[in-house]
């Protein structure tokens, strides 16, 4: 019964759209109108720029770090819980309740639940993360080669439970990723204004 809850208020907490909120209480403006449309930390940095951006990939890491977080805070056993319920959160975030099930593409969330789960992979996820965008200039891509190597390294350590998590967010991202691939088979992804892809293509 602690685990159902747990559960449904992770997908409460995962569906409370941050980038959407904050683009409408501080500019008044609908992020999904704008940018690529996404309700996510990379359009938040987009459209609204740096400050509101790392506010919402703040969020939006808590909301995965404080769902997975509740089978620790009702007193449910075991490790593998976080992930269970962390996912909730990740399914909250890419369809929200509150926004008729239109939501973001389960990143920032997704590492938000590693935080919670096991903080020194999530900084090797991260530094891995920002090594990628760095190398790319697209958040896309790094987000889309980042997700493998990950699950690669999940297996290395012998985190079995890791392993299916990293497997089934990997398979959700590719998924909410689809128009990103689309763009980027296009080459009509958009790029961040830095990095080595950037520079060499000026
Ligand atoms: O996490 C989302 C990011 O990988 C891509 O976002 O806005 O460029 O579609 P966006």
């Amino acid at each position: 019964m602690k685990l159902i809850i747990c559960f449904i208020l992770a997908y409460l907490i995962g569906s409370i759209p941050s980038a959407y909120l904050l683009g409408k209480l501080c500019f008044h403006q609908d992020i999904r109108q704008l940018g690529s449309g996404n309700i996510g930390t990379t359009n938040t940095f987009r459209v609204f720029g740096f400050f509101p951006g790392t506010t919402v990939l703040l969020l939006d890491i808590f909301k995965g770090t404080l769902g997975a977080s509740l089978p620790m805070f009702v007193g449910v056993a075991g490790k593998q819980w976080e992930l269970v319920v962390g996912m909730a959160a990740v399914i909250g975030h890419c369809l929200p309740l509150f926004l008729h099930f239109q939501g973001g593409k389960a990143v920032a969330t997704g590492s938000g639940i590693l935080l919670a789960y096991n903080p020194l992979l999530f900084l090797v996820a991260a530094v891995m993360f920002a090594t990628l965008v760095l190398i790319t200039s697209t958040v896309s891509l790094a987000s889309l080669i980042v997700m493998p190597i990950f699950t690669i390294i999940t297996l290395l350590v012998k985190d079995y439970y890791l392993f299916a998590a990293a497997v089934l967010v990997t398979i959700i991202i590719y998924v909410r990723h689809l128009p990103n691939i689309k763009r980027l088979k296009n080459h009509q992804e958009n790029m961040v204004h830095f990095g080595l892809v950037y520079y060499l293509n000026q």
